[in-house]
């Protein structure tokens, strides 16, 4: 009998102490298929121990690439003996991030061919039109056929490439695609987010000449040649944001360790609106809460405004919150399907167009739940925590693409969180893989 995993939370436990963040998700998926851009040896530190990139290290060794663990966290990977440039179909469709492969492969070989990416959709199409459009400008052909998109170029030559919206994804993409293009690239109305800026600190430690990320204008020269490196990766700023969170939606006290304040500071700073104390170190932050907190409205935006990928999160925080909140998410159209969850457990939340009204209640009610895709499924786990009784949260196939060891890290501050194996028959809901 085919079994499958739940969590389940008994509620209402303050979380005290201190959590340890691991490496950003976001980067990991760029720069490990970044390390096909060149024939050589790489070691790679605060790698996450989380799904997606468990998926991302294989379809690099199904390529030919050696990758051996030096401890959790860290990793060797050994591209010299890449034999192949094809991506086995079976591999990409659960990772969203597999269109990375893309850039990097039409980078290095001039051709790709990816099956288009699985992962979170939010009920929505997730296009990548502008990846394409981006690929294109640089002299490539690009055709899909049967779900697989293939690009091709005699030799990319830089180009200017102006983005209509802004997008992490196609920021990147191209960045990989045209390190090694001949000449100069131009990115404008480029993406912002630290992980776009660690992506090139990577690529310029492998002997690439990239200027402004970080900035809406992004400057690559072309190299001819790039090398293997070794390279620490930023920690994961959803991941720190998913905690601090929970501490104050919990009325807790926790000292979240290895993060960048400084990416924090649009999650710093609505949690300190709402009425939680942040206090910021070097390398940590501390989040305390000692009563109910109050409503604030969130507008999503990309970087530096406040992320979309906290908004379900920080919904639930709102939920449990005194009076009235507008929750709005402008970077994706349908982010909100997880309210249906929150409502189960007694939030009440009315949806409008792009926009959450919350109208915050006391308390929710453990109850048997689901997590829809990776951040939908932190949200559960903070109302789980919060909730009077028990909450069961199916599904969580989504909760480890992206979060190491959730049930360590929760326990050693005082959660009461267990992952229990359960006959996929008794399931209330369909497990689909992400
Ligand atoms: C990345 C993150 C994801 C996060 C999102 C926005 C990774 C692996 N994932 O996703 O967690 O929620 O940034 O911060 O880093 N768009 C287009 N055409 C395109 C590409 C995007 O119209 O070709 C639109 C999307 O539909 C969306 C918006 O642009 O409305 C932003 O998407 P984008 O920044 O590209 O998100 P991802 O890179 O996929």
């Amino acid at each position: 009998m085919p079994f499958v995993e739940k969590f389940v939370i008994h509620g209402g436990k303050r979380l005290e102490g201190e959590i340890e963040i691991s490496g950003a998700k976001n980067a990991a998926v760029a720069i490990l298929p970044a390390t096909l851009l060149a024939k050589g040896v790489f070691t790679i530190e605060n790698v996450p121990d989380i799904r997606d990139i468990s998926s991302m290290l294989q379809i690099l060794e199904a390529m030919g690439a050696v990758v051996s663990y030096i401890s959790k966290s860290a990793i060797n990977i050994d591209t010299r003996n890449i034999k192949s440039a094809t991506v086995p179909y079976e591999l990409t469709k659960n990772l969203r991030a597999s269109y990375y492969l893309l850039g990097a492969l039409l980078g290095m070989y001039n051709i790709a061919r990816v099956a288009m990416p699985g992962g979170c959709n939010f009920g929505g199409v997730r296009p990548i039109d502008l990846h394409l459009k981006g690929f294109s400008a640089l002299g490539a052909m690009i055709s899909t056929d049967g779900g697989v998109v293939e690009a091709k170029a005699h030799k990319l030559i830089g180009a200017s490439v102006f983005f209509d919206k802004v997008s992490v994804g196609a920021t990147i993409n191209v960045i990989l695609a045209a390190v090694k293009a001949r000449g100069t690239t131009i990115i404008e109305n480029a993406a912002r987010e630290p992980h776009i800026v660690d992506l090139a600190n990577f690529l310029n430690l492998m002997g690439a000449n990239i200027k402004g990320a970080g900035t809406d204008i992004i400057k690559i020269e072309g190299v001819s040649e790039l090398h293997g490196c070794d390279y620490s990766i930023i920690p994961d700023q959803i991941e720190a944001g998913t905690y601090m969170v929970a501490a104050a939606a919990t009325k807790g006290d926790l000292l979240i360790k290895n993060v960048i304040p400084k990416h924090l500071d649009p999650i710093s700073a609505k949690l300190r609106e709402c009425g939680c104390i942040v206090d910021e170190y070097d390398d940590a932050v501390r989040v305390t809460a000692t009563g109910r907190l109050h409503g604030c409205n969130i507008k999503t935006l990309p970087h530096p405004g406040f992320p979309t990928d906290m908004q379900p999160q920080f919904t639930t925080l709102l939920a449990l919150s005194e009076g009235t909140s507008i929750v709005s998410d402008s970077v994706w159209d349908n982010r909100f399907r997880y309210v249906d969850q929150l409502t189960r457990m007694g939030a009440q939340i009315q949806i409008e167009g792009k926009a959450a009204i919350v109208q915050g209640v006391p308390s929710f009610k453990g109850a048997p739940v689901k997590a829809d895709d990776l951040r939908a499924g932190a949200a559960m786990i903070i109302a789980g925590l919060c909730a009077k009784g028990t909450t069961e949260i199916e599904d969580i196939i989504h909760i480890d693409r992206g979060y190491e060891d959730v049930v360590r890290k929760l326990t050693a501050v005082g959660a009461q969180i267990a992952r229990v194996d359960f006959p996929q028959s008794e399931a209330l809901h369909t497990q689909k893989r992400a």
